[in-house]
This record gives structure tokens, sequence and C-alpha cells, in this order.
């Protein structure tokens, strides 16, 4: 990481009012969640996501899906959040006198048990279960869960409340993640490789409506030539650097 766009960005930081930071399953790598797509240790490089994240699969076969989904629940609920997520925290404290938000795609709560707030989870969470028929039937997910069960309230099947491939996303939190999008001054996008839609749209209409584009990734991605810091760093020293430069000229 060059120390010279450390310090760009720590100003840039510094002129803000309204920052989000969008998050993908690069963040909690170091915590021992596998990502998606990298290499080998890639989760869809091992396993259909059709088969075991889709909506038709769960349909098709929901025993496979609740098992693979409880499988990752409880490394899940076995991890901790990282570096990564406590620097977020703590670059949030820093900014309270600005707007800070996080938008994540990942459905760990880890930015949460971190301690940030507001965060908007577009993909849901691993740790709560609805009615497939959203018939207002809600609850968390226990592991003694192991098996599907039927709506106590309706009958329809209960599912675990993230978005599946092949669903729409919760139009309330997509929609105030666009609205936080659209005002931002600075946009920072720390470990996705923006496949995914409509989430990987959020940076680019921020990049349109005039926001400051920063990405933190080990590696290049298709986000790359559009933002206007692409640093090629891990989110945990990066952000974990960045907010010891703030805090320093702050104290
Ligand atoms: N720090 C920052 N970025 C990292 C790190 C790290 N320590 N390690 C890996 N990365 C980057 C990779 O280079 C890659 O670009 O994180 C990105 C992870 O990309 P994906 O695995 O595609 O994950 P994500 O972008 O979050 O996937 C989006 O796809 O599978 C669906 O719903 C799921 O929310 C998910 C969505």
């Amino acid at each position: 990481m060059h120390s010279g766009s450390l310090e760009s960005v720590a100003s840039v930081v510094r002129e803000a009012k309204e920052i989000v930071v969008f998050s993908g399953a690069g963040l909690s790598a170091d915590s021992g969640i596998p990502t998606f797509r990298d290499g080998a240790t890639g989760l869809w490089n091992k396993v259909d996501p059709d088969e075991v994240a889709s909506i038709e699969g769960f349909l098709r076969n929901p025993e496979r899906v609740w098992n693979w989904l409880l499988q990752l629940k409880k490394l899940v609920d076995e991890r901790q959040p990282n570096a990564g997520h406590q620097a977020l925290a703590r670059l949030q404290e820093i900014c309270r006198a600005k707007q800070l938000t996080v938008i994540t795609q990942n459905i760990d709560g880890y930015h949460s048990r971190a301690g940030n707030a507001p965060v908007l989870e577009v993909h849901g969470t691993i740790h709560r279960l609805r009615c497939q028929q959203r018939c207002g039937f809600s609850a968390d997910w226990e592991q003694s869960a192991a098996e599907p069960f039927r709506c106590p309230r309706c009958g329809a099947p209960v599912r675990p409340d993230l978005v599946l491939f092949g669903e729409m996303l919760d139009e309330e939190v997509f929609a105030a993640a666009e609205t936080c999008s659209m005002t931002a001054d600075l946009f920072f996008c720390v470990g996705t490789s923006f496949t995914v839609q409509p989430a990987a749209l959020l940076p680019v209409w921020a990049k349109r409506a005039g926001a400051t584009v920063v990405e933190v990734n080990p590696h290049p991605t298709s986000l790359s030539a559009l933002a206007d810091y692409s640093i090629r760093s891990g989110a945990s020293e990066f952000f974990t650097a960045l907010s010891a430069k703030l805090a320093a000229r702050q104290a």
C-alpha cells in the first residue's frame, strides 16, 4: 500500500460529510470465512451455488440448501469480526460528526458485532429465519434447528432470511442503500468483486453522483478503472492504518 494514497484518502475523509463503506466477502476473509470466488478457496469453486444457495435449489431440495447454509452459519458463529471490522468501527467513532453508513453484501453480521451502525445488509442475514410466504413469521436461527420446518402461522416453508440467487433484494433496504450511495461524497468499496447485481451498481451510481470512490482489494476488479483510488491492500491492513492516521491528527 502506497503511503501517499493513505494520506490522500485520509484528507478526503477529513473533507467528507457523508461516507459509505460498501463491503463484500473479502472483508471477512481475515476472520477465516472463505470468499465466494477467490481461486481455490472460493466457495463457488467447490459447490454449485444454484444447488445450495438459489431459490430454485431451495424449492427443489430444501434439506440440501438448509444443511449447506447451516454449516456456513456454524463457521460464522465460531469465528469473530477481524481487525478490519474493528478499524471500521473506530473510523465510525472518529467520524461521528459525519454520516457514515455501512452497506454490506455479507450475511455474517460481523459489522454489527464489531459495533458498526447503521449497517444495511442488502443480502440479508444468516442469523434469522423467515416464512417463505412472508406471512410475518421470523425467528433467530438456532443451530439446534438442523432441519427445515413449516411456518407455525401459515404452513409455508421456513427459510433463512437471506437473499438466495434468483431472488429480489429487500426493496426497503436496497432503496436506503441507493439513497446513501447517491448522497455520499466518499464511497469505500472493500473486499468485493462486483460480480453480483444490483448491489454492484451502487458504486457506479455513487461515482455518477459525484462521490470519490476508493477501492480496497488485494486484486484489481472490474471497478478498478472507475475508482479514484484503487488500493492494493487487505482490508484489515488498510483500515487499521487509515483509522490510526486519522486518530493521530485528532489527538
Ligand atoms: N481484503 C480485501 N479484499 C479481499 C481480501 C482481503 N483480505 N481477500 C480477498 N479479497 C477480495 C478478492 O480479491 C475479491 O475481489 O474480495 C473479493 C471477494 O469477492 P467475492 O468472493 O466475489 O465476494 P463478493 O464480491 O462479496 O460476492 C458478492 O456474491 O455469492 C454472492 O451473495 C453473495 O454477497 C455475495 C455476492
